[in-house]
């Protein structure tokens, strides 16, 4: 069997393909992690390669010691995932100290980088494994999430409560609501530091003028997170670009009989 036969590659793709699809993956735009199951590593493990060489991650991540791994290249198109997986995206083993990771498999044998927002990826999976059974870190650069960074207050209340009120299903995807960034250098350690801090209260961080990182158990939860965002973060835009007066939305009273109805645990410091 190859690899890329294996349901977990085949899921990590096909996630690569639909965020393509959508339009969020410019050029070389967004990145994906996926944190493996110890049944998924031993699928792949005939795979493996010791060629690739230990790097450090600049940060000590000691409860991600010995995972592994799913990853998009720096500098690699989602667009071309599907068609040559394995010089686009790799698997790469975290060591025992937590400190230093080497490519496994893929990134043409070994020998191309993890995505230059490795050290924000596993630094939001650290914080995510604590809370609970997250493997997922999805970024990408939702076009309408993007333009809405340049016209609301940068404030996780404002901008949760814009998207709330805005489709109904929102409350029930992000009941915790979303967090909020200023614009800041993408790629290094201080914006993934800012990232993983927000991510100890929420499941999604819009990072400004630029895009959106979202955590989430499964393939289809994260993706399915990343779109209702997205989606309601567009018909936002469509008011604001229709110059008509709102005349009515969904209402705090509405939010509270969501919560009731669906059980849901909302964020009751974005309510007014
Ligand atoms: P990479 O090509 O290094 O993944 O960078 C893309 C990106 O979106 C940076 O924020
Ligand atoms: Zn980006």
């Amino acid at each position: 069997m190859d690899i890329l036969e294996l349901d977990v590659l085949k899921g990590y793709v096909r996630l690569c393909n639909d965020g393509w699809e959508q339009g969020w993956h410019e050029r070389n735009g967004g990145n994906l992690t996926y944190r493996m199951t110890r049944d998924e590593v031993s699928q792949c493990r005939p795979f493996f390669s010791e060629k690739g060489t230990w790097t450090s991650l600049g940060v000590a991540l000691p409860n991600l010691a010995g995972e592994y791994f799913l990853t998009t290249g720096t500098g690699k198109f989602f667009r071309n995932v599907i068609l040559a997986p394995e010089q686009n995206i790799g698997i790469a083993e975290i060591d025992k100290a937590g400190e230093s990771y080497r490519i496994v498999w893929g990134l043409n044998c070994c020998a191309d980088l993890p995505t230059s927002e490795f050290p924000s990826h596993l630094m939001n999976h650290s914080v995510k494994k604590k809370q609970g059974n997250y493997r997922v870190i999805y970024h990408a650069h939702p076009q309408n999430v993007i333009a809405l960074s340049f016209l609301l207050p940068l404030d996780a209340k404002t901008f949760t409560r814009a998207l709330w009120t805005t489709m109904t299903e929102c409350p029930i995807v992000f009941p915790r609501g979303v967090g909020v960034l200023p614009w800041m250098m993408p790629g290094g350690v201080e914006i993934a530091r800012a990232t993983s801090a927000l991510m100890e209260d929420y499941d999604a961080a819009v990072w400004a003028h630029h895009g959106i990182f979202c955590a989430g158990e499964t393939f289809d939860l994260t993706f399915g997170l990343m779109h209702t965002i997205e989606k309601s973060a567009q018909i936002r835009m469509l008011l604001l670009q229709s110059g008509q007066p709102i005349l009515q939305t969904i209402t705090d009273e509405q939010l509270l009989a969501i919560e009731k109805d669906f059980r849901i645990s909302l964020n009751h410091a974005f309510l007014n």
